[in-house]
């Protein structure tokens, strides 16, 4: 009897106590930043760690459609063979569970895994390399918050020698410097929280900068725009000229990145993807804050010589146009956006590479699904065309209504169906 009440007492009043400290003592460790004092409560700093989780699109290449979150197994084809993004969850078997905040640092700031092996840069590290500590330690709490997978990741399927990872010792020497942003104080606090979330978390460059044929960013080019990794789309220009955002008010990128559509475009293919899983989910401030970095960005080059269009390949163009198009993109290109995206002065309509336009017209797409905009408009495939017929809309487009962009060849078309 003793024994039963003394255990109830143990269990209603000991045990609860016992569990406070523990969790205080918990939530001081989980909250301990390089910056005493700065210290922020454990639901602060995973609520925190979420957002910037977001921010940086961890689950885009740690989630597979309908899969466990962050349990891994991501394909990511590359010239190189295909990487699987790992389980980044706490599983201590098969996640990162035995991490420590330091092993987690290293990985997002050096790039190295806690026995010191290299990773492969389709992990954006030398983006994330820009973020602070404390944004670092935020996001490690916010996945050790979350359900463990027990779900082993992948290895990846390499052809030699990049299987050979000492290979990127070299590689990081030439190409990798770790290094968190500091402010500029040439700029105002909100251009620098903009270049922190583009150039950082955002990892905007990953996609919108050209690589060298070691799949480098090319520094000098930044966000000149270039073709993808590992599809056949092009990242558009965001540089401050007409094949980048230079037309676009500050406004309207806020309202692409976060409705997925605006009065110049709608975000397609993989940008669909970052607004749907990433961009719509900042708060308007942080837009607006990459807006302004966006937008202060200087003109790039511009496209060099371009194959001129041939007044037959016009009318053909034209007549397709009418026939398939003109209901929705309308007579002279203009759209009813959000609804219809022009064409007219389209960023990826303008691009160097005609990809974008031949593969919405080969294959349609919908506009991201964002809380704006749940159950956006979509476009049919128009598969069925011949690879002449497409090449020919592609050109029309490409070249009407103050357009001008290289014509685009039947040769361009095969390759993408
Ligand atoms: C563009 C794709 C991509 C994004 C976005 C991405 N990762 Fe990864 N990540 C990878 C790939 C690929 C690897 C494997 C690298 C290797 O094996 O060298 C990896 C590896 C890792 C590892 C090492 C895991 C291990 O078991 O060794 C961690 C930790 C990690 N990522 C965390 C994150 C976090 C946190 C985020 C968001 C802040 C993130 N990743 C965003 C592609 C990505
Ligand atoms: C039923 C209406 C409809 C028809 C018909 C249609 N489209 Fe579209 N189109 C859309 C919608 C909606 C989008 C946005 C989809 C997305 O972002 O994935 C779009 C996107 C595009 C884009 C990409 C624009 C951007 O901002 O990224 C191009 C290029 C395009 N259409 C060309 C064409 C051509 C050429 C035809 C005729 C062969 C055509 N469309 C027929 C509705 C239509
Ligand atoms: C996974 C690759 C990828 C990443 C990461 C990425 N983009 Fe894009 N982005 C694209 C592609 C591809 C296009 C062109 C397709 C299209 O028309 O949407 C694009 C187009 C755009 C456009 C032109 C509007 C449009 O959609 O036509 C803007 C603005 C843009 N991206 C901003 C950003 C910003 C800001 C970031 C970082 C927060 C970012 N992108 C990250 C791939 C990416």
């Amino acid at each position: 009897m003793t024994h039963t009440r003394f255990s109830n007492l143990l269990r209603r009043v000991f045990m609860p106590l016992l569990f406070i400290a523990w969790g205080s003592h918990a939530a001081a460790a989980a909250a301990s930043t390089p910056q005493p004092g700065e210290a922020a409560p454990a639901a602060e700093q995973i609520e925190i760690g979420r957002y910037l989780t977001l921010a940086a699109n961890c689950a885009g290449c740690h989630t597979v459609a309908n899969g466990e979150r962050f349990a891994g197994r991501t394909p990511m084809p590359t010239p190189f063979g295909t990487l699987y993004g790992p389980n980044i969850t706490p599983s201590p078997q098969h996640g990162i569970g035995n991490w420590t905040a330091d092993d987690f640092w290293n990985a997002m700031h050096h790039g190295k895994s806690p026995d010191g092996t290299p990773f492969y840069p389709a992990f954006p590290y030398p983006q994330y390399t820009r973020m602070t500590r404390a944004d670092t330690d935020a996001i490690h709490a916010y996945l050790m918050s979350q359900p463990a997978s027990d779900t082993p990741s992948r290895p990846h399927e390499l052809r030699f020698p990049y299987s050979q990872r000492w290979l990127l010792t070299l590689w990081r020497a030439m190409y990798f410097e770790p290094g968190t942003l500091a402010p500029d104080p040439a700029h105002d606090a909100l251009w620098n929280r903009g270049r922190y979330l583009v150039e950082g978390a955002g990892h905007c460059a990953a996609c919108h900068t050209p690589r060298n044929r070691w799949a480098a960013n090319d520094l000098r080019r930044g966000f000149q725009g270039a073709g993808m990794m590992d599809s056949p789309w092009y990242a558009t220009a965001l540089t401050g000229d007409a094949h980048g955002l230079g037309n676009w008010p500050a406004e309207d990128i806020v309202e692409l990145l976060r409705t997925g559509s605006s009065p110049h475009s709608t975000a397609a293919g993989p940008m669909a993807a970052v607004v749907s899983d990433s961009t719509q989910h900042l708060s308007d401030h942080d837009l607006g804050a990459v807006a302004t970095y966006l937008k202060s960005l200087p003109p790039g080059p511009g496209p060099g010589a371009r194959a001129q269009p041939s007044e037959a390949v016009m009318s053909a163009g034209r007549r397709l146009y009418e026939q398939h198009c003109v209901a929705c993109h309308r007579a002279a290109g203009e759209g009813a956006p959000p609804a219809w995206p022009p064409l007219a002065r389209n960023t990826s309509v303008l691009a160097p590479s005609p990809n974008n336009v031949v593969q919405m017209i080969l294959k349609g797409g919908y506009a991201p699904a964002t809380e704006s905009n749940p159950r956006p408009h979509g476009m049919p495939p128009f598969h069925a065309l011949s690879d002449s017929d497409i090449a020919a809309l592609a050109t029309y487009v490409r070249n009407s209504w103050g357009n001008a962009a290289g014509a685009v060849s039947p040769h361009q078309v095969t390759p993408l169906r």
